[in-house]
C-alpha cells in the first residue's frame, strides 16, 4: 500500500471564529479517511502563534478540552519556531481551516505558496476577495450577478459622522438599511438601522472593526446558501435555507443560542433553486474560486436570487451547512474531505506540469 498522505490541518487563529475553527478541525481529523491520510494538527493560538503538532495534541487532549475550545500558549512567533517549520516541511498537503484574518483572507494561502506546499480550497486572490465584501460586490456585479444596492464608505470620509453620506444613504437606500464592516464575519459589527440616529451608532460600531464599511438596502427575502465544490469544473449542491428566529442571522443566533434553523434542502420552487445553483457557480468563478466555497443569497419575490456574500472557508463541522448540503447530494463527510484534498492535489499537479514546461 502506498504511504499515507500527511494532511496538515491548520486551525484556530485570531478571529472571533476561533472556537468554531477548532471544532471543525477536530471533526475533519476524526473523519478523514484513515486508510489515506495521517492528520497532522497545527493549532494557531488566539494571538496568532503557531503550535507544533505535539503541542496542539496536548491542548486538544486536556481534560477540559471538549468544553474549552480555545488554544492559548506563550510561544514565539512562527518565524522563530524552527520546530513548527520543520513539521510543516514534512506534510504533503495542507487543509487551512482558520477563519477570518490570517486564514481565510489569502495571507495563509500566500505563505503556503511561498513554502511550496499544496493546500485545500481557494488561492490567494479568491480568498482575499472572499474576505472583502465591497470588492466582491464589484466583481459580482461585473459578472452580471444581482447584489444589494449599497454604498461603500471609508473611515476618513465618514469622520465623526457625515451629513452628506447620511443624506446619500437616505436618498439611495432608505431605512431600514444594513451596516457592516467590509472585512468581517460571524455577523460581528453588522447592524440593522431604522433612523439617522441608528446609522451613526452602527457606523461607529462597524468602523471600530474596519476602515471600510458597507451600507446596504435591506433585502426582504429568504436566506439561502449553496455549497460549491470543484476547480474549473465546479458544481453546486442543492440550496439550503437559514431561518433566523430573531430579526436577522446575528452572532447570537449563529453561535450562542443556535436558535436559527438550517433547513436543507431549502423549500424553493425548482426554478428558484436552479437560479441559486447557477449563480453560486458564477459567483465562484467570478472570484476565480478553487476547491470549495459557500455562496449566500437572499431569494426575494421581486428580484429572485441576490448574492449576499461568498465564504471561502465556510463552517466545516458535520452539522454545518456546507457538509450538510453535500450530504444531500450523496457525498458523505469523509468523502467530502477526500474530494477536497484531491482537488488541491489536482490543481497543484496541473501547475507543476505547467511550470515544468514553461
Ligand atoms: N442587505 C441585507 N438585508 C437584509 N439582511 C441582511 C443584509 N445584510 C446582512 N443581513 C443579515 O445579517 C447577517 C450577517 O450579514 P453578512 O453580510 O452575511 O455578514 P457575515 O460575513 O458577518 O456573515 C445575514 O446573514 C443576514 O441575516
Ligand atoms: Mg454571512
Amino acid at each position: 500500500m502506498a504511504a499515507k498522505l500527511r494532511l496538515g490541518v491548520v486551525f484556530g487563529g485570531r478571529s472571533v471564529e476561533h472556537e468554531v475553527s477548532v471544532m471543525s478541525a477536530m471533526d475533519v481529523m476524526r473523519a478523514a479517511d484513515p486508510e489515506r491520510f495521517e492528520a497532522v494538527p497545527f493549532g494557531v493560538t488566539r494571538d496568532g502563534r503557531w503550535l507544533t503538532p505535539e503541542e496542539t495534541r496536548g491542548l486538544l487532549e486536556r481534560p477540559d478540552a471538549p468544553f474549552q475550545k480555545r488554544l492559548d500558549a506563550d510561544v514565539p512567533q512562527l518565524l522563530e519556531r524552527r520546530e513548527v517549520l520543520e513539521e510543516l516541511r514534512r506534510v504533503d498537503v495542507v487543509f487551512p481551516l482558520v477563519h477570518g484574518v490570517n486564514g481565510e483572507d489569502g495571507t495563509l494561502q500566500g505563505m503556503l505558496e511561498l513554502f511550496g506546499l499544496p493546500y485545500c480550497g481557494c488561492g490567494v486572490a479568491a480568498s482575499a476577495l472572499g474576505m472583502d465584501k465591497a470588492l466582491q460586490k464589484q466583481i459580482f456585479r461585473a459578472a452580471g450577478l444581482k447584489v444589494a444596492r449599497h454604498l461603500t464608505v471609508r473611515a476618513q470620509e465618514w469622520g465623526g459622522g457625515s451629513e452628506e453620506i447620511s443624506r446619500g444613504v437616505e436618498a439611495e437606500l432608505g431605512y431600514p438599511a444594513f451596516v457592516k464592516p467590509s472585512n468581517g464575519g460571524s455577523s460581528v459589527g453588522v447592524s440593522s438601522v431604522r433612523s439617522r440616529e441608528d446609522l451613526g451608532e452602527a457606523m461607529r460600531a462597524a468602523f471600530a472593526l474596519d476602515r471600510k464599511v458597507l451600507v446596504e438596502e435591506r433585502l426582504r427575502g429568504r436566506e439561502v446558501e449553496c455549497a460549491v465544490l470543484g476547480n474549473d469544473d465546479a458544481q453546486a449542491s442543492p440550496p439550503g435555507e437559514i431561518v433566523p428566529a430573531g430579526e436577522f442571522y446575528d452572532y447570537t443566533a449563529k453561535y450562542l443560542d443556535e436558535s436559527a434553523r438550517l433547513v436543507a434542502p431549502a423549500d424553493l420552487s425548482p426554478a428558484a433553486a436552479q437560479e441559486v445553483r447557477t449563480d453560486a457557480v458564477r459567483a465562484f468563478r467570478a472570484i476565480d474560486g478553487a476547491g470549495f466555497a459557500r455562496v449566500d443569497f437572499f431569494v426575494t419575490e421581486e428580484r429572485g436570487a441576490v448574492v449576499n456574500e461568498i465564504n471561502t472557508l465556510p463552517g466545516f463541522t458535520p452539522i454545518s451547512m456546507f457538509p450538510r448540503l453535500w450530504q444531500l447530494a450523496g457525498t458523505t463527510y469523509r468523502e467530502l474531505i477526500s474530494r477536497i484534498v484531491d482537488l488541491a492535489l489536482e490543481r497543484w499537479m496541473a501547475r507543476s506540469a505547467r511550470d515544468a514546461r514553461g
